[in-house]
C-alpha cells in the first residue's frame, strides 16, 4: 500500500521525448511508498477564460486527476529558456476558474532533461516562478538538471549509469520525504 500518490506531467509531446524516458526511470527509481501515475494534457484545448464557467469534461477530468493525488512532479524539457507552451497551457488550465486553483498546498517537484550542458535550468526556473504564484510548495532542493547523453536512458526508463540511477532513485527518496515534510504543516488534500 503506497503513502502518497504522485502525477506526474510529462513536458514534452513528442513521441520520441527525452523527458518521457527520464519519467519511466523515475517511475522504476520510485520507493515504494510512492505511486506515480501520468496525469496527460495533450486533449486540452488552448485555455481561455471564456471557458471559466462551464469547463469542457476533458478539463474537469484534468483538474480531477491533480485533484486525486497528493503531490505533482513535473518532467519537463526546456523550449526557448523557458517551459513547451503545451505544459503552461496545462498548468493555466489547472489555475482555474478563479478560486479553484489546483495547485494550491498540492506539493510539487521539477526535473527535467536536454542534450545542452544545462540540462533544464533556465526552464525550470520559469516554472519555479509559475508554481509558487499557484502557490504550490515546491521542493527547492535536490535541483536535478539532467544532460542527456546518447542512451542515457532507453525508452522503458533502463538508465545506463550508475551514477545517474543513484541519483535518480536519491531524487525520488527526497522527494517522497519532502511530500511528507509539507503534509506536517498543511493537511493532506485527498
Ligand atoms: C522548440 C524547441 C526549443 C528548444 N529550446 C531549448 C532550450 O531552450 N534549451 C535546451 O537545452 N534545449 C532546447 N531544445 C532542445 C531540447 O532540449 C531537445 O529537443 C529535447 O529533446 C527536448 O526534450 P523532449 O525530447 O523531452 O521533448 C529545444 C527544442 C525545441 C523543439
Amino acid at each position: 500500500m503506497s503513502n502518497y500518490k504522485v502525477g506526474y506531467f510529462v513536458g514534452s509531446l513528442a513521441k520520441g521525448s527525452l523527458n518521457r524516458k527520464l519519467a519511466n526511470a523515475l517511475v522504476r527509481l520510485a520507493p515504494d511508498e510512492v505511486e506515480m501515475r501520468e496525469i496527460a494534457f495533450g486533449d486540452l484545448p488552448l485555455y481561455s477564460y471564456d471557458y471559466d464557467a462551464d469547463f469542457p469534461k476533458v478539463a474537469r477530468d484534468f483538474k480531477d486527476a491533480i485533484a486525486a493525488v497528493d503531490a505533482v512532479l513535473f518532467v519537463t524539457p526546456e523550449y526557448n529558456r523557458s517551459i513547451p507552451g503545451g505544459l503552461k497551457n496545462a498548468i493555466d488550465w489547472a489555475s482555474r476558474p478563479w478560486g479553484q486553483n489546483s495547485f494550491t498546498r498540492k506539493p510539487s517537484g521539477i526535473i527535467g532533461t536536454s542534450p545542452g550542458a544545462i540540462g533544464t535550468a533556465v526552464g525550470q526556473q520559469h516554472l519555479k516562478s509559475i508554481l509558487s504564484f499557484c502557490n504550490s510548495p515546491m521542493m527547492n532542493a535536490i535541483e536535478a538538471y539532467i544532460q542527456f547523453t546518447p542512451d542515457l536512458i532507453s525508452d522503458d526508463g533502463v538508465v545506463n549509469s550508475e551514477s545517474t540511477e543513484n541519483f535518480l532513485r536519491d531524487y525520488m527518496s527526497e522527494f517522497s520525504n519532502f511530500i511528507g515534510r509539507v503534509f506536517t504543516v498543511f493537511p493532506r488534500s485527498s
